[in-house]
């Protein structure tokens, strides 16, 4: 036998077991989301090189090390590492904020060469939403609202919760990194190279180290909300008396400051406890600055992105009433002159009457005992069966695989009638 070839580390497919829960989970978000009036939009899943750099930050860990980034000829590609560098880089080039104020969202794979474990892969799904051109705080309310929403829809409500905090404008997180950095450099003994390479080129990040020491010494350290210029502080108070009043419960986490640099004010985290150590199910804020540095006019943005695997895992580790699709309710048999022609014109007059339903045509022959053992794998609802005397006679046997009732026969005209009956 030929030698097998494996998928890449980190890279998973979705069996047909699987999918069902997958497009349960995606039409939860979709639905959500159109409740809301957002629209969809679609980005490739290749950008140049230098988007990504420019937007989420050269010193990010996202861009330094784990992009999947080639030559074609001479221009560098990217494998999208992330969706809001692209969904604005579309936005300012196919004019889609100029006119008014859009809220767009966006599904698909996202690549980052991590290492892999449970909760954390090289290509992972997100569902993220972008909204344009509005300065509120509402509208950072209204994205947090709606998550709330769909954690509801999703029945993981219980088992995720709302970190929140704001970073403040550039230069008030300028002046906050001066003291921050005065403060770490008192520290170094306890830091790691990576974490000594971080002091220098992104010090923020160390807020959120896993270093044990490091994190208790931090609790002493500035807090960045102590920093916040006046218009940043006002914005998230708003913000937060509005989530109050809307029963939303969140803690302020002083030490979130988010992994991608273009945010400012506001920035979130959803997380749970259930999955182990890849605990965010959603992360965003604002990032006002940002079209302006990708070429476009300037215009406040604000999004968040969710990571569907791990909503995927959540959803199977504590909601054990989604109900689960099957594939097939019901599965024609068939055997002798004619039978196949029969089977097949019944099979399209269901799929044409009954569009909801799912009918399966046998196709690979075989006694009639081995096409049952098939519907019965299935677990079809409904054998019809087709053999000679039916195909003669115009009729059709259906035999109910799950009651064990008496199977009845009756005339091919009646079959739509008699299976409306039954699924209703
Ligand atoms: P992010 O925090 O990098 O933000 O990713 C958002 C979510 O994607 C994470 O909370 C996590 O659930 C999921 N995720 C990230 N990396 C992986 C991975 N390797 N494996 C599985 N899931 C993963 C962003 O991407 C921003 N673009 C969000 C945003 C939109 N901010 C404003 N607008």
């Amino acid at each position: 036998m030929a030698k097998t070839i494996q998928a890449i580390r980190g890279m998973n497919d979705c069996s047909p077991t699987e999918t069902p829960l997958w497009q349960w989970v995606e039409t939860k978000v979709r639905n959500v989301l159109a409740s809301y009036g957002y629209s969809e939009v679609r980005m490739p899943i290749v950008e140049s090189t230098p988007l990504f750099a420019r937007a989420i930050g050269e010193v990010t860990d996202v861009v330094s090390k784990e992009m999947y980034t080639f030559w074609d000829n001479d221009e560098q590609l990217t494998l999208r590492p992330e969706g809001t560098a692209g969904c604005v880089r579309a936005a300012i080039e196919r004019g889609w904020i100029y006119n008014n104020e859009q809220r767009l969202w966006y599904m698909g794979p996202m690549f980052r060469h991590e290492r892999p474990q449970k909760g954390r892969y090289r290509q992972f799904h997100q569902a993220g939403v972008e909204v344009f051109g509005i300065p509120n705080p509402e509208i950072d309310a209204e994205l947090i609202i709606l998550t709330a929403r769909l954690w509801k829809a999703l029945g993981i409500d219980q088992h995720v919760s709302l970190q929140l905090n704001s970073i403040g404008s550039l230069e008030a997180r300028a002046n906050y990194r001066s003291a921050l950095v005065a403060f770490l450099e008192q520290h170094q003994s306890l830091m790691s190279d990576e974490e000594k390479e971080r002091l220098v080129k992104n010090p923020l990040r160390i807020l959120d180290t896993k270093n044990q020491a490091l994190q208790e010494v931090l609790n002493d350290a500035p807090k960045l909300l102590d920093y916040l210029d006046e218009e940043s502080r006002e914005h998230f108070t708003q913000l937060c008396s509005l989530l109050d009043a809307m029963g939303i419960q969140y803690e302020v986490n002083p030490k979130l400051v988010r992994g991608l640099d273009y945010y400012n004010k506001t920035v979130f985290e959803w997380v749970t406890s259930a999955l182990g150590a890849q605990g965010t199910v959603c992360g965003g804020g604002r990032y006002d600055g940002l079209v302006e540095q990708l070429g476009g006019h300037a215009t406040q943005g604000v999004g968040f992105a969710m990571g569907l695997e791990r909503l995927v895992l959540l959803v199977q580790e504590v909601n054990k009433d989604v109900p689960v699709a099957k594939a097939v309710d019901v599965y024609i048999v068939y055997s002798g002159e004619g039978a196949t022609l029969n089977a097949f014109q019944i099979a399209e007059t269901l799929r044409s009457e009954l569009p909801d339903l799912r009918v399966m045509t046998h196709c690979s022959g075989g006694k009639f005992q081995k096409q049952f053992k098939r519907a019965d794998k299935l677990e079809a609802e409904f054998a019809l069966v087709i053999g000679e005397s039916e195909v003669t006679e115009k009729t059709v046997v259906i035999k109910d695989l799950r009651s064990g009732m008496e199977q009845i026969t009756v005339p091919q005209t009646a079959l739509v009638a008699e299976l409306q009956k039954r699924f209703s």
